[in-house]
């Protein structure tokens, strides 16, 4: 594969999407980002029409729907984007012979395990976001397409919709917070993602479809995470309210879908076949918060 590639990201203005087209772009590679407004997945001739203009070297799929609350009542839309989009993605960039690299998600598991989830774990989602992103997961690796889906994890970035943004405006507003201590992942920054998607591209895309975990260590809690993102605020001289970060059962705060309690990702096979090795959650998160606290 040529070390300048011609990219088509999907979803480009989403969390991932819009880190993956910055640090192309800064690689002087020749990169299209389309959203929602320009290229909606689940509209084949579209998706055909585009990949046929373009002609990319590979297609980064960033779009999805990650209302994970949402999805459990509007399971219809969850898997036409989910489900349906990546199907049509996937089959298409097989007919051109152009590979694909596609995102998944930690909640394919049902949180049963003692241990980290391999990629070989049987996949057993608990709501209907899970179920849809595994749907899209088959349709891509039955699709004859190359390339890999990552699965990742509590994506976080300083822009779009996430948990630290969240803690982040809580935090301001409010002294005490409740916050979930019995489910434990790994934050995963949108930064470090799309550095390790594109260093993964440029040594090689495989031929056939093959299914990666991609998460930061280490493993934490929702609580331990609002713990070190408060901190990290405190360090960039945010003004907090917050003073007390009690630390809850998921039974305390009941949500429309039910989540993973264990959804730790062993990363392994991705640093073992691409020989990267994935940083901490901890410095993305630092550097996040500084560029929210910058302004
Ligand atoms: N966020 C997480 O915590 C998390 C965790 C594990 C895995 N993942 C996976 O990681 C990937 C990237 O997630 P993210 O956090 O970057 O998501 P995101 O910020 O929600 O971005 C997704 C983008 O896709 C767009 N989109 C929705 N429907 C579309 C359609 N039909 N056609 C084209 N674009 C469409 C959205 O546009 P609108 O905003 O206009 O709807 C949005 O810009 C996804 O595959 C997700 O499932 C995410």
């Amino acid at each position: 594969m040529a070390s300048a590639m011609r990219l088509l990201v999907t979803g480009a203005s989403g969390q991932v999407g819009t880190e993956l087209c910055r640090q192309a772009k800064a690689r002087g590679w020749t990169v299209l980002g389309v959203d929602l407004d320009r290229l909606d997945i689940t509209d084949a001739p579209a998706v055909e029409d585009l990949l046929g203009s373009y002609k990319p070297d590979v297609v980064a799929n960033a779009a999805a729907y990650t209302a994970v609350d949402r999805a459990e009542d509007d399971a219809d839309t969850a898997f036409a984007v989910n489900r349906d989009g990546v199907d049509n993605l996937a089959r298409i960039c097989a007919r051109m012979r152009i590979p694909l690299v596609h995102y998944s998600t930690d909640y394919v598991f049902d949180g049963s395990k003692q241990g980290a989830y391999v990629e070989s774990d049987e996949p057993s989602p608990l709501g209907v976001y899970g179920a849809s992103k595994l749907a899209g997961e088959q349709c891509a690796l039955a699709s004859g397409a190359g390339g890999f889906i990552l699965r990742t994890s509590w994506v976080f970035s300083a822009h779009g919709q996430n948990f630290v943004k969240t803690m982040l405006r809580l935090g301001a507003e409010r002294p005490w917070l409740r916050v979930v201590a019995d489910q434990t992942g790994k934050p995963t920054s949108a930064h470090e993602i799309a550095r390790l998607t594109l260093e993964a591209m440029q040594q090689g895309i495989p031929d056939r479809m093959r299914l990666y975990h991609l998460a930061q260590p280490e493993a934490t809690s929702w609580h331990g995470f609002a713990e070190a993102i408060f901190a990290a605020a405190r360090r960039h001289g945010m003004e907090l309210k917050v003073d007390r970060v009690e630390a809850i059962g998921t039974s305390d705060y009941p949500t429309r879908a039910r989540r993973p309690a264990n959804s730790v990702l062993d990363c392994q096979r991705f640093e073992r076949d691409f020989s990267l090795r994935i940083r901490s959650w901890c410095d993305a998160l630092e550097d996040v918060v500084r560029e929210l606290a910058n302004g």
